[in-house]
């Protein structure tokens, strides 16, 4: 990406205010259009989705998928002919559609009973994935047009689906691993589909990094008699990722069809007695939690999920700007509560003829499948180091701790398999849930948002006795100006979230040591000052748990997304803000605050705020909010055009909070949007969807002047 021609340093659209109304909102002198939603049509002959659970299911895989997130823009030229990296008047966009809202997708919502409906399964299984799409500036008869506005392509070859079916290849280091051996690939080269896409990357040769993120919940393992068939070391591994759940569902199908079986067995990930790994699916969560590289231009390509990368929650995967003759460097996030922070450094130097290659994927092989994966470990004064997952290091910091290791690790290929369990045993920092990276490319600076770690659901929130400087805030209620009532001595956490940034030590990728500090904390507006806004926010940019953050290359503004739940949902719904940022460095040493005098649960009395290096304070020209969206959504997923005058944004299941029981009274549906608005006077209701947005100004300026 080229640093930013002309950067943007103030801000002066006029902030969007919060918002609870089921509307997308931008500010004054832009607009926003609606262009890509749930179960649009991508291929010719493919009917209007009626959006009423009644369209046939094997249309699906040529439909737009659900829960849009992580967005990626390929440029085209004005012709649609090639790639132009340029080009902004036509392009691809590749975009996560990380799960389903599955009580919309059915005519009576998602059937009950222990069994499964294959028809339901049918559309779950490829609704999830990744849509590549081709839009273009068109006129109303749909031809291009550089004057008219943007629309995708229904009918382009360029369009293509990639599902929780779609064949994939292994690549790198567990590719024809034991571990990766299942009936669907006796060789462990090959699994099918790709689960729970997050956030997004891109390449520097035009390919879209796909993350992997809560794949695990995906699988039927009953672990209380699959555990009897099981090494204590399997289990161990498959207890740190969680796998099992059973999340929809998928393997409780009995297909029409038994050649059909196999699709649905598939989720079963448990061992059948007498049986090798060979005959059943006992090995099949190994074949997800990856990166994935897809070609975005080029629909024969077979996408690659990359284990050089590792295998944890991915959230998204981002790359500095290359450097001729230095390795290139992927920073990603594990997005658990305790997870880390995780950065993988190409062993193949950058080569600048790459970046227009044609054989993309196999520029990937050369980049993606041979490297050193390093995990981020923060010290408390303001330096940090990078731990190398090797397989030296980690039994070298075994054997330094003493004791019996929690897991031998039998070669480095088990270390790539099991990332979290190396990442442990070296110690690294445990994060408030890591969730999307971004480079600054004007600073070559490192961003991660840190989305929250508070108390909920039986889990327990940072806590006084585990905060730290990059982690540094637990308290009770993050809310108002003064803790009080039962929240202040039940709710420990970290609230609101904030976000971290590094710099490499001689801004190079394959630096092992990096400076950091905290950049900005999410907040309400009238919270504590000295313990909660630390970052001084006002009710133009007060925010809460952010996700999604990009920067863009061509005006250098930060982008940063929300995905709250609960801790500023009174008063507004989620939003996306600009940001001018600065450098690591720039701000202040902000000292410990003592505990308050009430108890803190049953946490031990200690600090409310740990001692961190916190950036500058913020300013409304510095930090404003952009947009609100519609109810009960997530905003995640931003790109521009290369000039910077067109943004798509991605809105994430508005109304997913509506219960499958209330399909029939379509009145309680907790969002209509983008067809009608709940709560405006003679709103019809409507199922809602997710959906991509495409914002331009008035005045054609690039976004955010
Ligand atoms: Fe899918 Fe961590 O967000
Ligand atoms: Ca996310
Ligand atoms: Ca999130
Ligand atoms: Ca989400």
């Amino acid at each position: 990406a080229p640093v930013a021609p002309q950067p943007i340093t103030t801000l002066n659209f006029s902030a969007v205010s919060k918002s609870l109304a089921d509307r997308f909102i931008v500010p004054t002198g832009y607009t926003a259009r609606v262009v890509y939603r749930t179960g649009d049509p991508i291929a010719a002959g493919v009917p209007a989705y009626t959006n009423a659970g009644t369209d046939d299911p094997a249309t699906y895989d040529r439909r737009a998928g659900d829960c849009h997130d992580g967005v990626e823009y390929y440029g085209l030229n004005d012709a649609g002919t090639a790639r132009d990296v340029n080009g902004s008047n036509r392009g691809i966009l590749a975009m996560n559609h990380e799960y389903v809202v599955p009580q919309f997708l059915h005519q009576n919502g998602v059937t009950a009973g222990t069994t499964r409906v294959q028809a339901e399964v049918d559309r779950e299984i490829a609704m999830h994935g990744v849509s590549v799409v081709e839009m273009m500036k068109q006129n109303a008869s749909g031809a291009f047009d550089a004057t008219g506005t943007w629309g995708y392509v229904q009918n382009s070859a360029r369009n293509r689906r990639i599902t929780a079916a779609t064949p994939i290849e292994i690549s790198g280091p567990l590719r024809g691993n034991a571990a990766m051996v299942t009936k669907y690939s006796p060789t462990g080269v090959r699994t099918r589909g790709t689960l729970n896409n997050c956030g997004t990357g891109t390449s520097f040769w035009g390919t879209l990094l796909t993350c992997e993120e809560n794949w695990a919940g995906y699988f039927l393992r009953p672990s209380a008699t699959d555990n009897l068939n099981r090494s204590a070391k399997e289990i161990f591994a498959l207890q740190r990722y969680g796998v099992g759940g059973d999340r929809y569902g998928w393997s409780r199908v009995t297909a029409a069809n038994a050649a059909d079986q196999d699709n649905y067995a598939r989720w079963t990930a448990t061992v059948t007695p007498g049986a090798t790994a060979a005959d059943d699916y006992r090995n099949v969560a190994n074949t997800f939690g990856w990166v994935v590289e897809i070609d975005p231009y080029d629909v024969t390509a077979v996408p690659k999920k990359r284990t050089a990368m590792g295998r944890f929650a991915h959230e998204a995967c981002v790359a500095n700007t290359p450097v001729v003759g230095q390795p290139l460097a992927f920073y990603m996030g594990d997005d658990s509560r305790g997870d880390y922070i995780y950065k993988f450094v190409s062993e193949a130097v950058w080569s600048a003829d790459d970046a227009n290659a044609t054989n993309r994927m196999a520029i990937g092989d050369k980049y993606l499948d041979r490297g050193t994966l390093y995990v981020a470990k923060f010290n408390a004064d303001g330096t940090g180091t990078w731990l190398p997952i090797t397989l030296a290091a980690v039994q070298a910091a075994q054997a330094a701790a003493g004791g019996t290791p929690a897991y031998v690790f039998a070669d480095q290929a088990d270390v790539q398999l099991n990332t979290r369990l190396a990442a442990d045993a070296l110690g690294a920092t445990p994060m408030d849930r890591p969730e999307w990276g971004a480079v600054n490319y004007a600073t070559r600076d490192i961003y991660f948002t840190m989305t929250e770690a508070n108390a909920s659901a039986g889990r327990t929130g940072r806590r006084a006795d585990n905060i730290d400087g990059a982690n540094p805030r637990f308290y009770q209620d993050q809310r108002g100006a003064t803790p009080s009532g039962a929240a202040a001595t039940t709710n420990t956490g970290n609230t609101f979230g904030h976000i971290v940034r590094m710099a490499e030590t001689n801004q190079n990728a394959g630096s092992t040591t990096f400076n950091w500090d905290v950049f900005l904390f999410g907040a309400q507006a009238d919270s504590d000052p000295a313990r909660v806004n630390l970052s001084g926010l006002t009710s133009a940019n007060d925010f809460a748990r952010p996700d999604g953050l990009w920067f863009s290359p061509n005006t250098g503004l930060a982008w940063i997304q929300t995905d709250d739940s609960g801790a500023l949902l009174d008063q507004t719904n989620c939003m996306m803000l600009a940001c001018v940022a600065g450098r690591v460095g720039d701000g202040q040493v902000l000292a410990a605050q003592p505990a308050s005098t009430a108890a803190v649960g049953s946490t031990p009395a200690g600090a409310q705020l740990a001692a961190t290096r916190v950036g500058r304070q913020v300013t409304e020209s510095t930090l404003k909010r952009f947009l609100v969206g519609p109810l009960d959504c997530e905003i995640t997923g931003v790109i521009e055009t290369p000039d910077g005058r067109t943004m798509f944004v991605n809105v994430q299941h508005p109304g997913e909070d509506t219960p499958n029981a209330a399909i029939p009274t379509p009145a309680s549906y907790t969002s209509f949007w983008p067809t009608a608005e709940k709560g405006a006077a003679g709103a019809t209701p409507a199922r809602p969807l997710s959906a991509t947005v495409v914002i331009t100004k008035t005045d054609g300026g690039r976004i955010g002047s």
